[in-house]
């Protein structure tokens, strides 16, 4: 098929949930690019729409079913119109639910898994040629397999010009699945067994991204550290390898990666930490509870002493380090003593940011089946003392670092005329004075002043690097 302006049709991708889901819907824009479908920001103009979702908490499929209820009535009015527009549900949910999403929602041309975004050409194919059936007569195509092949190797890497557009920061996805089966968690279920790309691929895709102007990359998995890609020498690497590989990238600036099991932690990631300048001292390292028969129920493998072992090893190899976290409150049998645990460990690490969350019953994990739920009403005073003390400690290390000089990757003009912003080490949002020139590249300025949830800086000038 070839792409021409006069045939371009529309898609328009609404992302829910994490950053994996970022990347994934951009590869399937990539993916759809060449059978003449140009991305669009405005629903109404679409031809195609692709829900790309999330079910990792509570009232996920509701709310797809809802958005779906809204797109029909989309569709209605284009179909009395004469025209037509296509539905894709992609994404966990889709992964999760696929038949019933199907059987639901008739209004869906397509159903289909993380696993099968290299074939979403092929399924579109195949809906688009029921487009001269009644809309009674089609069928939803649901593709929910876990094939053998290996996806990345059939999507195309990110093309250059959406590089650009994406801007100096991209996300590259290096593992998918997990193996962990923390008692809580869908993403096992419906991101299936933990896979980890080969090195290979994950360089020439960076090398793509840097060469379009890309300085920072995020290297994106559901247990990022748990990767083991095939390495060059035909053996498996760790991401700590892999970070001293990607490092050597000349014009990558800036490497993160997230998210992190407390267990995968090993040494050569945290001597990559010491080695690195271009790994960010920033690391995304959630316990989800400070209780260790919390820890247990949760299956997370790891006590809450073994957690802070882990963070004094990253902070004596790496001392500026700073932490975020993801907590849940009220996983069932969570007594006060158990909360408790968890605002101590909070208070002993001392968080730069953090994510918190009630538990919700996910259909399918063992925390399902478990007795002894906790009453929203608990649970909400939990989630509020727990934020509060998590809000405390954001604003003191934003407080902490004025005074400080910080390597700042300017990256937009700012909210003001004469303005610009950007991010810190440590991923937090500075403004400072300074013309649109200082965008694209790391500036070191000093910090003068807080605002809500920001920093504000003065650019140093004539300071080396
Ligand atoms: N209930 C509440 N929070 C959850 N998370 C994952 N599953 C659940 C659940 N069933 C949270 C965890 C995880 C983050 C991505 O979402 O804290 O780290
Ligand atoms: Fe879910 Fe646990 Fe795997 Fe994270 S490590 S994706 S919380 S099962």
């Amino acid at each position: 098929m070839t792409e021409t302006r006069a045939n371009s049709k529309k898609l328009f991708i609404k992302t829910y949930g994490c950053q994996m889901n970022v990347y994934d819907s951009d590869r399937m824009s990539d993916a759809l690019a060449p059978h003449g479908y140009e991305t669009t920001l405005d629903m109404g103009q679409a031809d195609l729409i692709l829900l790309n979702t999330c079910h990792i908490r509570e009232k996920a499929s509701e709310k797809v079913f809802s958005e779906l209820g809204r797109l029909k009535e989309l569709q209605d009015e284009r179909r009395a119109m004469g025209g037509d527009m296509l539905i894709g549900v992609a994404g966990c949910v889709a992964q999760a639910e696929g038949e019933e999403i199907a059987r639901r929602a008739p209004v869906v041309d397509m159903v289909f898994g993380p696993q099968a975004y290299h074939r979403l050409p092929d399924m579109l194919a195949r809906a688009e040629a029921q487009r001269h059936l009644h809309p009674a007569l089609r069928k939803s195509i649901v593709d929910t397999d876990f094939p053998e092949e290996d996806k990345f190797e059939h999507l195309p890497a990110a093309r250059k010009e959406i590089t650009i557009k994406r801007g100096l920061t991209a996300f590259l996805t290096v593992q998918e699945g997990c193996d962990k089966f923390c008692s809580f968690c869908v993403v096992p279920y419906t991101r299936g067994a933990e896979v980890s790309r080969p090195v290979a691929q994950i360089i020439t895709e960076a090398r793509g991204l840097v060469d379009a102007g890309v300085k920072e990359i995020t290297l994106l998995g559901q247990n990022v550290n748990a990767y083991h890609g095939l390495g060059p020498s035909g053996g498996s690497t760790s991401l700590g390898e892999l970070a001293y590989l990607l490092a050597e990238i000349d014009g990558l600036e800036r490497l993160r990666y997230t998210t992190s099991h407390p267990r995968d932690m090993d040494d050569v990631l945290i001597a990559a930490h010491r080695d690195l300048d271009i790994l960010m001292p920033y690391l995304h390292l959630p316990v989800q509870s400070g209780s260790d028969s919390m820890l247990k129920a949760m299956n997370r493998r790891h006590t809450a002493a073994e957690y802070l072992e882990v963070i004094a090893r990253i902070k004596a190899a790496r001392p500026d380090m700073a932490l975020s976290g993801d907590f849940i409150v009220g996983f069932p049998g969570e007594t006060d003593a158990d909360f408790e645990a968890t605002l101590k460990i909070i208070a002993d690490v001392g968080y730069a940011s953090a994510y918190s969350f009630k538990y919700s019953t996910r259909p399918g994990t063992p925390g399902a089946n478990l007795g002894d739920q906790i009453s929203e009403a608990v649970k909400n005073e939990r989630l509020w003392r727990l934020q509060d003390l998590v809000n405390a400690q954001t604003t003191a290390f934003h407080a902490a670092c004025v005074g400080k000089t910080l390597p700042v990757l300017i990256e937009r003009p700012g909210r003001m005329q004469g303005q610009v912003g950007g991010r810190s080490p440590y991923l937090q949002a500075v403004h400072l004075e300074g013309s649109p020139e200082l965008i694209g590249s790391i500036h070191q300025v000093e910090i003068v002043g807080t605002s809500t949830n920001s920093l504000v800086g003065r650019l140093k000038e004539a300071v080396a690097a």
